[in-house]
């Protein structure tokens, strides 16, 4: 029997990763995070000084780019390893610059339909669960679990800030706190599938939760809403 497809939105820091890569580990289903292709084309565009409201250039960016995500191949907390052209640039994706641009570089309709048809085909036998901001409502409609995540922005902004410092990084909460109200606003706010949870999305509070918790009643979701097997004796 095929594995289920797990659909996980929320907006920044509100712990999709954590609960995604949790969720597959516990499940043996692959893992895929969108905004990491947002990311890889927003890398790209800077790197080639592309104009993140050049639309058509980033679109054909977008549809050209020979992106590769793969299990992580360094073991320094990584939950995948991307390749741009070869190239390891998981950490990269991750940079202030990245983070300040992938809010206007996603909002381009070309973009996300190239990153779109990417994400569909990245969906496997053995089940899936994807991460991102319109997962449930555009990008996979039929999923068999729609989980939306909150967390207010102070929450989220010291779980950045705090990150950021385990690996050693610059970590100013207040300049944090303000990118990551302004990229809500961004998602929440453009016209092509803006961030908003699916109308059929279990809602989880994750300040009022850790994530053993919350893997733990999403586990159990699973378990009482199972599938027949159709097989006799079941
Ligand atoms: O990890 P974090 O929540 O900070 O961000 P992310 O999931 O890596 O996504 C980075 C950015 O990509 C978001 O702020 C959105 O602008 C965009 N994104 C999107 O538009 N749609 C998605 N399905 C995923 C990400
Ligand atoms: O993927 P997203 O940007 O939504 O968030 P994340 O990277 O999974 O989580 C951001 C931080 O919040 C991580 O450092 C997690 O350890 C932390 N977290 C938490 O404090 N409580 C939770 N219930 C889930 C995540």
């Amino acid at each position: 029997m095929p594995g289920r497809i797990i659909a996980i939105d929320g907006p920044a820091a509100s712990g999709k990763s954590s609960l995604g890569v949790a969720l597959a580990r516990r499940l043996g289903y692959a893992y895929v995070d969108s905004g990491a292709l947002y990311r890889a084309v927003t890398l790209l565009a800077l790197r080639r000084g592309v104009d993140v409201q050049d639309a058509a250039a980033l679109a054909s960016l977008a549809a050209q780019t020979r992106l590769v995500v793969t299990r992580p191949t360094v073991f320094d907390g990584r939950q995948y390893t991307v390749l741009l052209d070869g190239e390891d640039v998981t950490w990269d994706l991750r940079s202030p610059e990245v983070d300040a641009n992938v809010s206007a570089v996603s909002a381009h309709p070309g973009v996300r339909r190239a990153v779109n048809e990417h994400l569909r085909r990245s969906i496997v036998h053995e089940g899936t669960v994807m991460v991102g901001r319109d997962i449930g409502t555009v990008v996979l409609p039929d999923a068999d679990l729609k989980i939306y995540l909150t967390a207010g922005p102070e929450a989220r902004a010291e779980r950045r800030a705090a990150e950021l410092s385990a690996r050693g990084k610059a970590a100013d909460y207040d300049t944090i706190l303000r990118a990551l109200r302004r990229r809500d606003a961004y998602d929440g706010g453009r016209a092509t599938d803006p961030m908003r949870p699916a109308a059929d999305a279990m809602h989880l509070a994750t300040d009022e939760m850790d994530l053993e918790q919350e893997v733990e009643l999403v586990l159990r979701h699973l378990a009482a809403t199972e599938r027949p097997t159709g097989g006799a004796g079941g």
